[in-house]
């Protein structure tokens, strides 16, 4: 019995799936998991339909391989959509036995990974394969936020199909041999005479660069696998437990000596905030989270002294790092998962302010801005803010100012911190002087000079208790664990209520 269930769709279909270039389910596991660790159940589930054909026709495992295994020598519980079988396609039985693992991951405390690749629900099955899709997605609901799930698309993943992923902590997709759409390139072309084919439809690209559907993409099944385990390394196996801290070998007061020079000293001029995380954090290792999509706002896991921390970071090099409508709903969800999974956020801001323009405004820039700034001030986990340049208007607000819980707000000697820009500034305020001079364009530039002098630095700030201290940029690795450390015991909790109601 259990070499018919090892055989599920058979030789041939098992050398099609090769031929795509694709990995068998057991394969998949195989690499997601430390060796020898996966213990299969429900292998001898079956389906009981008997309509088309299919009461000849029942594989041993129903389409999909469900069980348990480790990563790194923790446990997670995972489910591989097998493509031998019916197409992967979920149905009744296929269903029970995803839920059957959520069930025990909630219960336990253990991360769910699955493994996706699917023709969608079982043709055959109808309505009953629609009611396992709505049984899983409940599921996925009720774990949000209690343990950690991933979904990785290795295959089709399309129509209602895609929002258990959607639903989900984090998507990875294989480049090049995964899809995800709502409605496929036929019904597109029926419904809205767009022609476009399946990769450029819901492709692992498109869904990094455009829809941000995707986090992370591999070069291929085994790449994408990998990246999993990395992920996995940063994150806590439940919402009770503190994410695991690794051993450090990385000088817990290494000063990097280029910090002091990384700014320019023309404001205008950008750099790159990733070489900053990498001269800070631990080893220079940073796992980017959705790095091809709105790019003006980086996000990601590193480590400080061996502790996971989300790294929240405003990119001057992608749009002067300013805020719009897609980074803000990046920078948000991300703020809430490490909120939910107690990993303490570190912030570098360099932040011009909001995206000014039409598209913003009528985008719903307001609601969406909103996000970042409610996700902010309700998360409760230790919160670090770095100000190494800009901090302008609402931006400063929003970027885990002391305001909204910031426990430890520091700036570099380099940080301008103002309702605006210095010339913006000058223009408004002194309107009437400047267009009074002789020289208008001389005045203005000498009006916001004055400003810049008086206000776009960090001690006025600082004299308010606003910034808890004005560091020198290679104190930034040390200060950071220092603060860490003292926050390692922190409690903060937000008022008793059914859930809040996050400008969505
Ligand atoms: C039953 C299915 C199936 C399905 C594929 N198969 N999808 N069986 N139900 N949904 C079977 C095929 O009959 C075939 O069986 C085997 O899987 C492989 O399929 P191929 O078509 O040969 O593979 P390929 O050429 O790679 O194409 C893959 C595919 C295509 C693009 C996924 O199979 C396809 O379009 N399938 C239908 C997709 C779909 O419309 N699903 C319903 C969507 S609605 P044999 O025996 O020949 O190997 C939906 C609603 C969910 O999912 C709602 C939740 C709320």
């Amino acid at each position: 019995m259990r070499g018919k269930a090892l055989a599920a769709g058979g030789a041939e279909r098992a050398a099609a799936q090769h031929a795509k270039g694709k990995l068998l389910a057991r394969e998949r596991l195989d690499i997601l998991l430390d060796d020898g660790t996966f213990e299969e159940i429900d292998r001898f589930v079956t389906h009981r339909s008997t309509d088309f054909g299919l009461a000849d026709n029942r594989p041993l495992g129903d389409g999909v391989v469900v069980g348990s295994g480790r990563i790194d020598g923790r446990p997670v519980f995972v489910f591989s959509q097998d493509f031998t079988v019916f197409g992967g396609s979920l149905a009744e039985g296929h269903a029970r036995k995803i839920c059957k693992i959520m069930d025990l991951a909630l219960k336990t405390g253990v991360p769910v990974i699955g493994l996706n690749d699917s023709g969608g629900a079982r043709i055959q099955e109808g309505v009953v394969s629609l009611g396992g899709y709505a049984d899983i997605f409940l599921r996925n609901t009720l774990c949000s936020g209690v343990i950690p799930q991933i979904s990785v698309i290795l295959g089709p993943c399309a129509g209602g199909a895609v929002y258990s992923p959607a639903i989900t902590d984090f998507i990875l997709m294989a480049r090049g041999t995964s899809y995800m759409f709502v409605t496929g390139p036929n019904v597109v072309k029926t419904v809205t005479h767009e022609e476009v084919d399946f990769e450029s439809l819901g492709g692992a690209t498109v869904h990094a660069q455009t829809s941000g559907i995707a986090h992370l993409v591999g070069e291929g099944e085994e790449a994408t696998l990998l990246l999993t385990r990395r992920l996995m390394s940063f994150l806590p196996p439940n919402n009770l437990d503190l994410p695991p801290r690794a051993l450090c070998d990385d000088p817990i007061d290494r000063a990097d000596a280029r910090l002091a020079t990384i700014v320019p000293p023309d404001s205008h001029k950008p750099y790159d905030v990733k070489d900053v995380i990498g001269m800070v954090v631990d080893g220079g290792d940073f796992l980017e989270i959705q790095p091809e999509h709105a790019a003006n706002l980086v996000v990601g896991f590193a480590r400080l002294a061996g502790r996971p921390v989300g790294i929240v970071a405003n990119q001057p090099a992608s749009l002067a790092g300013v805020l719009d409508i897609a980074s803000s709903a990046k920078g948000a969800r991300f703020v809430r998962f490490c909120d939910c999974f107690n990993i303490p956020l570190v912030v570098f801001e360099d932040v011009p302010g909001f995206l000014p323009g039409v598209a913003q405004e009528h985008g719903g820039i307001i609601k969406h801005g909103a996000k970042l700034l409610y996700a902010f001030c309700e998360a409760t986990v230790p919160k670090i803010t770095v100000i190494t340049r800009k901090a302008y208007g609402g931006a400063y607000d929003v970027m885990n100012s002391k305001h909204v819980r910031g426990d430890f707000n520091f700036a570099w000697p380099t940080a301008e911190i103002a309702v605006m820009g210095p010339k913006g500034a000058a223009e408004i305020i002194f309107k009437q002087q400047i267009a009074a001079a002789a020289d208008p364009a001389a005045e203005t530039e000498r009006l916001a000079g004055e400003y810049r002098e008086k206000f776009a630095n960090p001690y006025i700030a600082a004299q308010h208790g606003y910034l808890d201290d004005v560091i020198e940029p290679q104190e930034t690795r040390p200060r950071l664990i220092r603060a860490l450390d003292l926050l390692e015991t922190k409690k903060d909790s937000n008022p008793p209520k059914k859930h809040g109601n996050i400008p969505l």
